[in-house]
């Protein structure tokens, strides 16, 4: 769907668009399974690997992706913009459930292409998926 929205933007726009969504805050979902939201941040972090190595969430920070996706894994071009060593991966704090969910559905059966996250998300089963969705949309 974003492929046609971003095409005509020049890289000083796709910055400032960056910039722009990297301040605004987000707003947790209303948290509502306690039992599950504890489960959901087991396993955020308990996974081999664990998700906030990459990720982060809350106050504890992932490690920095340094070397691994800055260089290596995903190439010098992605790193380029951001600068290398800059971790290009997506924060999930306060993300939406039902958003985490189905990307975490579309990343399992391939409909969305990532570079590790396909299977990342194909080792989870679904009830994994819907606590860990649910930790992190109760992250603030
Ligand atoms: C090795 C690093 C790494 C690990 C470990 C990792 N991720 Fe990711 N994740 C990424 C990257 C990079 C992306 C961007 C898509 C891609 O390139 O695969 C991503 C994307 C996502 C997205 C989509 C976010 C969006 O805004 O669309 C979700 C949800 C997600 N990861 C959840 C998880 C969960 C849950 C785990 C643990 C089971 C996990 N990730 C483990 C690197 C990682």
């Amino acid at each position: 769907m974003m492929a046609p929205n971003v095409t005509a933007l020049a890289y000083e726009d796709i910055a400032d668009v960056a910039t722009y969504f990297s301040q605004q805050t987000r707003k947790p979902d209303e948290q509502k399974d306690e039992s599950r939201v504890a489960e959901g941040q087991s396993l955020f972090y308990s996974r081999m690997p664990s998700c906030a190595v990459c990720h982060t969430a809350g106050s504890r920070r992932g490690m920095p992706m340094r070397g691994m996706m800055g260089g290596g894994m995903m190439g010098g071009g992605m790193g380029g913009m951001m600068g290398p060593g800059t971790a290009n991966v997506p924060n999930l704090e306060g993300q939406r459930a039902a958003y985490i969910v189905d990307q975490l559905n579309r990343f399992a059966s391939g409909e969305r292409q990532g570079t590790v996250m396909n299977r990342m998300a194909a080792s989870l089963d679904d009830a994994n998926r819907q606590a860990i969705a649910e930790f992190l949309s109760s992250t603030p």
